[in-house]
């Protein structure tokens, strides 16, 4: 058999291919960034095109790094920025226009209009476990249809094709016009807002009072099971795994208990919770959504607090401001201050998410005095990393009514030290890091080698995982209550900014 599988990470910020063998390590990496379109404030693009000659490319890269050729992949898995929308047409595989991404707010009257027909934000939570908000597929579709012209008689005639970004690269890596695959897994459907939790289907009545054709939406599949084989540059070599970026990372960390989550630090941070194969509704402002579904066994469903902006506010202080040259220069800049000097801030730029769910919420910088400086700045904007993510943390507690008593992380920012023991001290557990932080791509990897059988079962991928390092919480009490007290104070700032 094959030695390695392959995943394909299509992120918000850049693709990559990476290479893992039998013990879950990674092999080689290839990796592009891909342009972030700003078309006007609220609004966030990407070129689908580019996306896919990025696929491409990061796919060469990664066996070339490792010496390998296609023959030495068993499977190949897909994981994928979530909710970004691609519409596309059937016959020439041309976009109709960018993906829409999912940290895009231009929905936010398609969402105001569809919660006034009644039920307000809750109007589909029951079915598809979701507020109405214009983080998801759905609205972003009916934008699409509604504004670029032709595209609705277009999509009425059946000629148009949607998928988030998993779907339109299974599509083109398996032969796009001339015989690409049209199909996603029921994570990414899980995202759409047009999905039923229970069937596992799309729900026509919603698609219908979206506007959107269920000739366009792809097929719901399971997240491992043979979806087609690539051609190009994956010839003849089988597609066996899709799972959104987050379930995919909570599959990573081998979250197979019910009980047991993960926190990934990406552009923004998802805390995901398994709650098995059971749905719970949120009372206090997560998602419910799909967790994972292998092959023919039942879904495990998971609970999902969803922070927007973390990972992105320090590229915000890199390019929007320049107060960095690069990322890393955060952890270095913060530690020439001792605190915050009274500094708060909530990136609150695609309104705010779990648990909030306030679209008229904008960034608020707070708590300013003459004293402050870029290092108290730096701090700021790492705390509110781990301030969102206690939010969420508490929510989660009150959902399953079971305190955590640990975290697992993983994510780009879980290199950055400073930012792990404040986490750990501001949630009051322990954080730990698993040696295999790109939990991701693993998760992936995972779901593609367990429907080829490279992989016997959960068991095997358990003793993969192994712990790298743990932050224990080290600040008092009171000190902890206050800062926390103040951020709480600093995110009501933050409400009440759209005219
Ligand atoms: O829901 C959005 C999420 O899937 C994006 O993840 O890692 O690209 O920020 P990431």
């Amino acid at each position: 058999m094959a030695q390695h599988i392959l995943a394909i990470d299509q992120g918000t910020t850049s693709t990559r291919a990476i290479v893992f063998d039998h013990a879950g390590a990674i092999v080689s990496v290839g990796q592009k960034e891909h342009e972030q379109i700003f078309p006007r404030a609220g609004w966030v693009e990407h070129d689908p095109a580019e996306i896919t000659a990025n696929t491409r490319y990061v796919i060469g890269q990664a066996l070339a790094k490792a010496d390998l050729n296609i023959g030495d992949l068993a499977a190949v898995g897909i994981t994928n920025q979530r909710e970004t929308a691609v519409v596309w047409d059937r016959t020439t595989g041309e976009p109709v226009y960018n993906a829409i991404v999912w940290q895009d707010t231009r929905t936010q009257s398609i969402v105001d209009d569809l919660g006034a027909l009644g039920g307000g934000a809750d109007r589909y939570k029951a079915r598809v476990g979701l507020p109405l908000a214009t983080y998801f597929s759905g609205p972003k579709v009916r934008w699409i249809l509604d504004n670029v012209p032709g595209a609705r008689e277009e999509a009425d005639r059946g000629d148009l094709l949607f998928g988030n970004t998993d779907t339109w690269t299974l599509w083109n890596l398996t032969g796009g016009v001339s015989g690409g695959v049209h199909v996603t897994d029921v994570t990414n459907a899980s995202r759409t807002m047009l999905m039923d939790l229970d069937t596992l289907d799309w729900d026509a009545e919603i698609a219908a009072e979206m506007g959107i054709p269920l000739s366009m939406l792809p097929q719901i599949r399971s997240s491992s099971e043979h979806y087609g084989v690539g051609v190009g540059v994956l010839s003849g070599v089988p597609i066996t795994g899709i799972l959104g970026d987050q379930q995919a990372a909570t599959f990573g960390q081998a979250c197979f208990d019910v009980g047991t989550a993960k926190n990934t630090y990406g552009t923004g941070n998802f805390m995901l919770l398994n709650t098995g194969t059971e749905k719970v509704a949120s009372q206090n402002g997560l998602l419910t959504t799909v967790c994972y579904k292998i092959g023919s066994q039942d879904a495990v469903y998971a609970l999902e607090g969803s922070i927007a902006v973390t990972g992105s506010l320090v590229q915000w202080l890199r390019d929007n401001l320049g107060i960095i040259g690069s990322a890393p220069e955060i952890e270095t800049l913060a530690r020439s201050v001792e605190d915050n000097g009274g500094a708060y801030f909530v990136p609150a730029f695609s309104g705010l998410f779990a648990p909030y769910w306030r679209a008229d919420a904008r960034g608020a910088l707070v708590g300013l005095t003459r004293f402050v400086n870029k290092g108290h700045l730096a701090r700021a904007v790492l705390e509110a990393t781990a301030f969102q993510t206690r939010e969420v943390l508490d929510a989660m507690n009150a959902d399953s009514g079971v305190a955590l008593t640990e975290l697992k992380v993983d994510g780009g920012m879980v290199v950055n030290e400073l930012l792990m023991q404040f986490q750990a001290d501001v949630l009051d557990v322990p954080v730990i890091r698993p040696v295999v932080a790109e939990t991701t791509a693993l998760g992936a990897a995972y779901a593609a080698g367990l429907a080829v059988g490279y992989w016997g079962g959960e068991d095997e991928l358990r003793a993969n995982w192994a712990e790298d390092k743990r932050w224990t919480p080290a600040l008092a009490a009171d000190e902890r209550e206050r800062v926390y007290r103040n951020w709480k104070k600093a995110v009501t700032k933050s409400f009440d900014w759209v005219d």
